[in-house]
């Protein structure tokens, strides 16, 4: 009888993010194994022995702290490591301190996984996720950033409360950069294909509140964690399942609306290969050229630390 592979999943970085993202797969079951490795190897043992213990509440699954070793058979490598937002920090300001994390994570990882998909999450997640690429050579449909999947279900969640509407049944998309330049397709939002009905001023305080919602969560309790492990979940499932989910995660684009040779926040089909493919959104003038202005600053950025 041949028995099916164990589904594996390595979470790099147990911070507020990691540790979160490792309990929201745990409660969901998302696989067999669950691998927590952090440079502060204490913390990744004691959020193993604290989910372990809640085993007997939920199924089977087994959690460790690892090595990069235990990369090796990992179908996914999520990577939360690196210094998070500090109150008034843009996600661009941890730019250094994260790009000398990650050549080494990715080097280490790259030693012994060269199969796996690389999901990144840490900010800046667009140069992080393109610094990736470069670093482990992989083929870029294995490596993908959470993107503007964050964004987009704030958006449509606060689209939701404004027409009190189920957000689930809010079709709406945030593109562009994981961060202030960000751009709400506000031409294609809608709830059962008819338009949304919401005035400029609405629409302002929407975006506005989506795009800063960080700001405002930081300033309350000193980090977010909760909707971007649930967002990390989401990306994770439609792999292992192979659900062919369209989600906005962040991926390589090539002349995409003109853009090419950056990682941006867009619809992408996502199965068991990674990113699938891009679904190219026909944008107004407007959504375009916010699209142009997003891509043109994370080029610049890229190329100020010389990748
Ligand atoms: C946020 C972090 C994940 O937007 O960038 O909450």
């Amino acid at each position: 009888m041949n028995v099916k592979k164990a589904t594996r999943i390595a979470v790099i970085g147990v911070g507020a993010v990691g540790s979160t993202s490792a309990y929201t797969l745990l409660l969901r079951e998302r696989a067999d194994e669950l691998v927590l490795i952090d440079a502060n190897h204490e913390k990744a043992v004691g959020d193993a022995l604290d989910m372990n213990h809640g085993l007997p509440f939920l199924g089977r699954t087994k959690v460790w702290a690892g090595t990069y070793e235990d990369c090796r058979d990992a179908e996914i490598i999520v990577i939360t490591a690196g210094a998070a937002q500090k109150q008034g920090e843009t996600r661009i300001d941890l730019l250094k301190r994260n790009a000398s994390i990650f050549d080494s994570i990715i080097g280490e990882v790259t030693k012994v996984n060269s199969h796996g998909i690389l999901l990144i999450a840490t900010n800046p997640v667009d140069v992080m996720s393109y610094l990736s690429l470069k670093k482990s050579q992989w083929p870029a449909h294995r490596v993908i950033g959470t993107g503007t999947l964050l964004d987009s279900a704030r958006f449509r969640y606060l689209i939701g409360e404004h027409l009190s509407i189920d957000p689930r049944s809010v079709h709406a998309h945030i593109i562009g950069e994981h961060g202030d330049s960000e751009v709400p397709v506000w031409s294609l939002a809608n709830v059962a294909g008819t338009e949304l009905g919401i005035g400029n001023e609405a629409r302002e305080d929407i975006f506005t509140n989506t795009r800063d919602a960080a700001y405002q969560i930081i300033s309350a309790k000193g980090a977010t964690y909760y909707a971007i492990a649930l967002a990390i979940d989401r990306i994770c499932t439609a792999i292992l399942r192979d659900e062919g989910a369209v989600l906005n995660v962040s991926t390589l684009l090539e002349d995409y609306h003109g853009i090419s040779d950056v990682y941006l926040g867009v619809p992408c089909i996502v199965d068991k290969q990674g990113v699938r493919s891009v679904m190219k959104l026909k944008l107004s003038g407007e959504e375009t050229d916010g699209l142009h202005r997003s891509a043109g600053k994370l080029r610049d950025i890229i190329q100020s630390i010389g990748l």
